[in-house]
């Protein structure tokens, strides 16, 4: 089995800058040795360019960097694509989670049906018109839905798109307005904190994997450091108080692992500049080990 290593150094999805500096930071986390151990064949292909504005400040308050973020996304899109054409299977390193609806174009390029499991504090539902801040990152998952700016959503095929019914978020506990309006229209499957604390991760991912497996011939895993609670993973630009332990998480990989259905990946919002001694890129690359098959034993 063979794994493609995508890196995507962009952070203008993003307010905080550092979020470019992940794929590195996972790289250092020796993310390439550690999946070659469990038998893998890891293929690096590098990063993907981003072109770097003239300046920070200049952008439109609704969508910040439309146009950079839309090209990323439309050769990520082709990256995955082709990677999955090769038989690979794509780990997308991050980068802000702006990226992830141009993976998961990729991967829709392949497979009919596309489940997706969104493990974040956050629901990423926002739209230009509901967004409180005008960054992208916080509407990478509308957009996968078709929802959102019509330059966006033309990447990889308008009629490309995910099923809200095969979503999963998991983790979730800062939601804005326009976002909770969306996930009661659409349906969105929800399972916040308060239901890990409640149900038990166990429970929670025996849940997410029947709705994300069922009637789909895939799942799609974007992995947001920021689900994690920032005491584990502190290296993240939208911290919020009270997400998933380091058990969890991993528990959470664990059964995913074993589930056998995810086919893609994406490990997004790793700021380096934020954390400390890259305990967050060391973190990520113990989940992404998880799911792709290690053991204690
Ligand atoms: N909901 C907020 C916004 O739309 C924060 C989004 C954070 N997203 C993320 N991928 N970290 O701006
Ligand atoms: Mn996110
Ligand atoms: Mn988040
Ligand atoms: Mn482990």
């Amino acid at each position: 089995k063979d794994i493609s290593l995508i890196g995507v150094p962009i952070d203008l999805g993003a307010d905080r800058r550092g979020v470019d500096m992940g794929p590195s930071a996972l790289r250092v986390a020796a993310i390439e040795s550690r999946l070659a151990s469990l038998g893998y064949t890891v293929h690096d292909e590098g990063d993907l360019v981003v072109r770097r504005p003239s300046g920070y400040g200049a952008f439109g308050p609704k969508l910040k960097f439309l146009e950079e973020i839309g090209a990323v996304c439309d050769e990520l899109h082709r990256n995955v694509s082709s990677a999955m054409e090769r038989g690979r299977f794509p780990l997308v390193l991050g980068g802000d989670h702006s990226l992830a609806f141009g993976s998961i174009s990729g991967v829709l390029q392949h497979k009919r049906s596309v489940g997706v499991i969104w493990f974040d504090a956050h629901a990423d539902l926002n739209t230009d018109e509901t967004s409180p801040s005008g960054n992208i990152h916080g509407m990478s998952l509308a957009l996968a839905l078709g929802i959102g700016h019509p330059k966006l959503t033309a990447i990889g095929g308008v009629d490309k798109k995910i099923d809200p019914s095969k979503v999963v978020i998991v983790g979730a506990r800062s939601i804005d307005p326009g976002e909770r309006k969306l996930i009661r229209e659409l349906g969105i499957k929800v399972f916040s904190m308060h239901d890990i604390d409640r149900l038990g991760m166990t429970r929670v991912m025996e849940e997410t994997i029947d709705i994300v497996r069922d009637g789909t011939d895939g799942v799609h895993l974007s992995l947001d450091l920021d689900g994690l609670d920032p005491e584990e993973a502190p290296g993240v630009g939208t911290p919020v108080i009270g997400g998933m332990t380091y058990r969890e998480g991993h528990l959470a990989m664990e059964l995913l692992s074993e589930a056998g259905c995810v086919v893609s990946m994406d490990i997004v919002e790793v700021n380096p500049i934020l954390d400390h001694r890259n305990k967050t890129a060391l973190v990520a690359v113990e989940l992404a080990a998880s799911l792709l098959g290690e053991r204690i034993l």
